[in-house]
Order: C-alpha cells, then structure tokens, then sequence
C-alpha cells in the first residue's frame, strides 16, 4: 500500500458511551504527518498528515491570526478516510473539542471563520454546531455565502445593468415537495473580543450611485462595505470530482483579506480538504497551515499550491 494512504479514522464507543476518534498511526501518520519548523510549531506552507485536534495541539498558544475552515458537516457525505455519519453527539463533541482547541491557538486580535451548512432534512446542523461555540468566543458577524439567486428585473428597480430577470450561480434541485433547495450556507465570523477591527473595503463593492461618495465622512472613495450577503459561485463544474465538499477558492480569500493580512500573516485550515484555503493564503502571499487526514485530497491540494508556486515562478 502506499505511503499515507493507511490511515484510517474509526470511531469507537468507549466505556461512558461517548466516542472516541482512534488512528492505527495515533493521529498523525509516522511517514507524512506533523512536519516541525525552526520554532518547533508545525512547518507553514504545508498540508500536514494529522488529525486536526492532534495537529492543533501541537501548536503554540495565539499563533494564528486567522482561521478559515469548512469540517465535515455529519450529513453523510461520502468522504475517502472520514465516516460523515457520526452519532449527533459525538460529532458535536467533536466540534466542540475543535473549538477549544483553535480558541487557544488564536491570537486575542484574530478571526475564525467557519463556514457550516445543512441539508434540507437537517437544518438544525449550523445552529448546533455554533452553540458549541458560544462559550468561548464572541459571534461578531453571520455572512450568509449564496451559492445561487434568483432576481427579477422588477423587484431590482432601475438598474442599467439588469435587462430582465436573472438567475445566477450553481442551483441544485432537491428531489421533495417538501424542502426548497439550498441555495445558501453559514460563515460565522468568531472572535475572542467581538472587538476586532476589519479591513471592511477590501472586501468592497462599487458604489451604484456614485453620488454618494463624498456624500458621507466614510465615503471618501468608490467603495463601500459589501455587507453580510456574499455571492460566491462555484466557478467550475467538474465532470470528476476529486472532493465531495469544497468551498470556492474565492471564499477564504474574501475572508482574509476581510480580516486583513500581510505577509506575517498566519492562516490555519484544520479541515483542508483539497486546499482551497491554501491556494487563497498562497495568491495573496500569506502563510498558511493545513492539516487533513486524507492523503488524496493532501496530493490535489499541493499540486494546486505548487501550480500557484511555479506560474509566479515563471511571470
Ligand atoms: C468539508 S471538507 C473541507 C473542504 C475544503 N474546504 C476544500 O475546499 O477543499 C472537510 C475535510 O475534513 C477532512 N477531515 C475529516 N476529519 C478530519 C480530522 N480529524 N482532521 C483533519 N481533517 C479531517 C476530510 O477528509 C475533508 O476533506
């Protein structure tokens, strides 16, 4: 078999009925796991092999600047190496043990953000999963991502850009009479203070009416806050997909530069998948650290990277 590709996550029951998540390698594979830095914490620029929590533990206390990340959302999902059918508690706990973990590593002034959706049958998920949360961070914005709209031209108005009704973005049909599809998904902005200060117009949108700028103290320039709604479509459809779950490469780069960064900049994604939160920390010059347990979605990921690498190389 080859390397990495042993490590298998199981859950067992232990004595007090709650779950326990195991690995033959103890977390971190002994091949490709955890690779250690000059400063001891885990080398940046790197997907690490390891358990998240595993991974997490290793790290020094308010290392990180900025967390971005997606885990598995327990909806059955058909992962290679993660059972996505967890008991409810268990996967609660789970994420609660995760939110521990990031809250120490977090630096006072950072930002977490997680990124968590539902099913149709199951929306209770996010709001489950974000009350394991609450008693260690403060909620300091809900962005709602639309993956798909629907506008028509008269609701809008008089706008010269819509010509007539429009309906953008990738649109999933669900198969109930019962349940609408779900256009939209939860990214919960956390912060230890809920006093953390936001490069709020490099995330901007243009004004409409330009008359406005100058109007207000804060409307010095074309720009203005983009607010909570972000219209993030996926950008390709692939005939074959090598994860089932990712958010667009665009969504963890609009949450970076909304947090605002430079290159001293730390950004961890505890649940990497294929590294979509690594190619935006690598177009926009930051460090990043990753940990996933799969080594396939590892491999896509650094090729990804290495893409990103070898085109700056060349321009
Ligand atoms: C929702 S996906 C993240 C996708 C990612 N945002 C992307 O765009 O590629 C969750 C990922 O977490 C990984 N995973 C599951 N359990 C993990 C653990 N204990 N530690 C690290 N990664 C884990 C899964 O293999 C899966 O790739």
């Amino acid at each position: 078999m080859p390397a990495g590709q042993h490590e298998w996550r199981m859950l067992i029951r232990t004595g007090d009925q709650r779950y326990r998540i195991v690995s033959p390698v103890n977390g971190c594979g002994a091949d490709t796991g955890v690779r250690h830095g000059e400063s001891g914490i885990p080398a940046f620029n790197i997907i690490h092999a390891c358990d998240c929590v595993e991974g997490m533990r290793r790290m020094e206390e308010e290392s990180v600047d900025i967390i971005v990340t997606s885990p598995p959302y327990n909806i059955g999902k058909n992962y290679r190496s993660h059972n996505d059918r967890m008991p409810r508690d268990a996967y609660l706990d789970w994420m609660e043990t995760v939110a521990d973990e990031a809250c120490r590593i977090l630096k006072d002034d950072g930002s977490f953000f997680l990124n968590v959706g539902g099913k149709p049958s199951d929306p209770w998920i996010p709001f489950d999963v974000v009350q394991k949360f609450r008693n260690r961070y403060v909620l300091q914005n809900v962005i709602h991502w639309i993956k798909s709209i629907a506008i028509e031209k008269a609701a809008a108005g008089n706008y010269d850009a819509i010509r007539g009704d429009i309906a953008v973005g990738h649109y999933q049909p669900v198969n109930s009479d019962r349940y609408l599809s779900q256009c939209h998904e939860h990214i919960f902005h956390f912060t230890k203070s809920g006093n953390v200060t936001l490069d709020k117009l490099a995330v901007g949108v243009r004004y409409q009416d330009k008359t406005n700028i100058g109007r207000w103290k804060q409307a010095t320039r074309d720009l203005r806050d983009r607010g909570n709604v972000w219209f993030i479509p996926y950008t390709t459809i692939r005939t074959s997909r090598p994860h089932p779950t990712t958010f667009p490469d665009k969504l963890p780069e609009m949450c970076i530069r909304l947090h605002g960064c430079d290159e001293t900049t730390v950004v961890l994604d505890p649940f990497m998948g294929i590294g979509s939160t690594a190619v935006a920390a690598t177009r926009l010059g930051v460090r990043f650290i990753g940990f996933e347990i799969d080594a396939e979605y590892r491999a896509v990921a650094h090729e990804r990277i290495k893409e990103i690498n070898d085109r700056d190389r060349e321009s």
